[in-house]
């Protein structure tokens, strides 16, 4: 009976999912529909298409999928929308995420992902709205003391882009300390890749992709006819590169468990969000090969400025405070993500603002 109240409580919540219609967002709007949950998008499409949002109706079902295009920097806009869609907490993705682009142009990651964060939570506090989920990296830690990393690792990034996630934990974490009704559940992401099985939704970056899995996905399609490796000459195993992959549905569920969390106590986290695993440059593009029967040809090539060795989760807090874990392979990982680029080999249709 308790399920069954549980249940029908949560059918009826609604959450608003500020930068919705991106890779990570999308995968979490399909979770949030399949728990009962209604996610309320908001987006202003800066690195994403509203075709993601007629995707995640087309795997749910659900065609009262509330979106909204603006920018959360428009506070009176957020407040409005929060009101009016009577939402119970935020799952936060809205941000710029390139760390190369973040070094050139500094003041519009501070303005977007700090002033944004800034703007989401006195919109809740005027609304309101008790709980928030908020997307952070594994990038706030910077170089390792020790490894794997855990949540008590130093914090000291090293580029724009990680100062600025630092930065909105710095804020939570006070705001939490001033007892201003908000609890909040800070997620730091490993290297989230793969899509969502059904091929329909999946990361579909401008231009040329900067990270590993989107650019292998783009020479298997015949997109891009090699891939560099950066570097074959680090301390690891086969010499390239090591991090945690994360599959994105693992992820998506994730922040499920972290929601629940927060409605469910007062208590505010810190958690990691990796598998524990660490996967090479090399290990990435035989998988790729196997899951697509496609060639990858590679070429080494110096070390790119600013990487690091080799990183991967400690996530033994996470299955203690949420009980989850990641269930899905790297295998799993690169045949939904070739689901995906095979089926969207040039990633999402031009849409209309509005036509989804
Ligand atoms: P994404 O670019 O696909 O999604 C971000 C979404 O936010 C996009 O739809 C974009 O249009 C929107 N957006 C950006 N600025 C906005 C603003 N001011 N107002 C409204 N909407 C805005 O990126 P993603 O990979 O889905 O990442 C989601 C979040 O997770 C980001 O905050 C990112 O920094 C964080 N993160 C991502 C990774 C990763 O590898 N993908 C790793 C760690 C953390
Ligand atoms: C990058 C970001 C990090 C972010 C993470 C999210 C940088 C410096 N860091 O990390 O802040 O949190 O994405 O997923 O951009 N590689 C190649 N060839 C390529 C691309 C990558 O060999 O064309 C190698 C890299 O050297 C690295 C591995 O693949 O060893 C993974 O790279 P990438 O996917 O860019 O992720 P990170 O470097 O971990």
């Amino acid at each position: 009976m308790a399920g069954i109240t549980n249940f029908m409580q949560g059918r009826s919540k609604r959450i608003l999912v500020p930068g919705g219609a991106g890779y990570i967002g999308s995968h979490t709007c399909v979770e949030l529909i399949n728990r009962g949950y209604t996610p309320v998008i908001v987006d202003n499409f800066v690195n994403s298409s509203i075709a993601s949002v007629d995707r995640i109706r087309q795997i749910t079902g659900a065609n009262d999928v509330p979106v909204i295009e603006a920018d959360i920097r428009d506070t009176a806009e957020m407040v409005r929308v929060l009101r009016e869609h009577e939402c119970e907490a935020v799952i936060h993705f809205a941000g710029l995420k390139a760390v190369g682009e973040s070094t050139a142009q500094p003041l519009d990651y501070y303005s977007n992902n700090v002033q944004g964060s800034l703007s989401l939570l006195e919109a809740m506090k005027q609304a309101g709205t008790g709980h928030i989920v908020f997307s952070s990296s594994a990038t706030v830690y910077g170089t390792p003391v020790s490894l794997p990393y855990t949540e008590s690792h130093p914090l000291a990034p090293t580029n724009p882009y990680g100062m600025t996630k630092y930065a909105v934990e710095l804020m939570l974490n006070d705001l939490v300390a001033s007892r201003a009704g908000i609890n909040a559940g800070i997620l730091r992401y490993f290297n989230p890749i793969g899509a969502h099985p059904s091929g329909l939704i999946g990361e579909d970056p401008n231009g040329v992709p900067n990270n590993l899995m989107p650019f292998v996905a783009q020479v298997a399609v015949g997109r891009r006819p090699h891939l560099n490796v950066f570097g074959n000459d680090y301390d690891t195993p086969d010499g390239t590169g090591v991090r945690d992959y994360i599959h994105v549905v693992d992820l998506a569920e994730a922040h499920i468990a972290a929601l629940e969390k927060l409605l469910a106590s007062p208590d505010s986290f810190t958690v990691n969000l990796g598998s524990g695993i660490g996967h090479s440059v090399l290990d990435v593009v035989k998988a790729f090969e196997q899951a697509s029967g496609r060639d990858i040809p590679l070429e080494f090539v110096d070390r790119r400025p600013g990487d690091l060795p080799a990183y991967w989760a400690d996530p033994t807090y996470a299955m203690e405070l949420l009980g989850w874990q990641t269930r899905l392979t790297l295998e799993d990982m690169c045949r939904d993500q070739w689901a995906w680029q095979s089926g969207n080999p040039n990633g999402y249709p031009d849409v209309k603002i509005g036509a989804a």
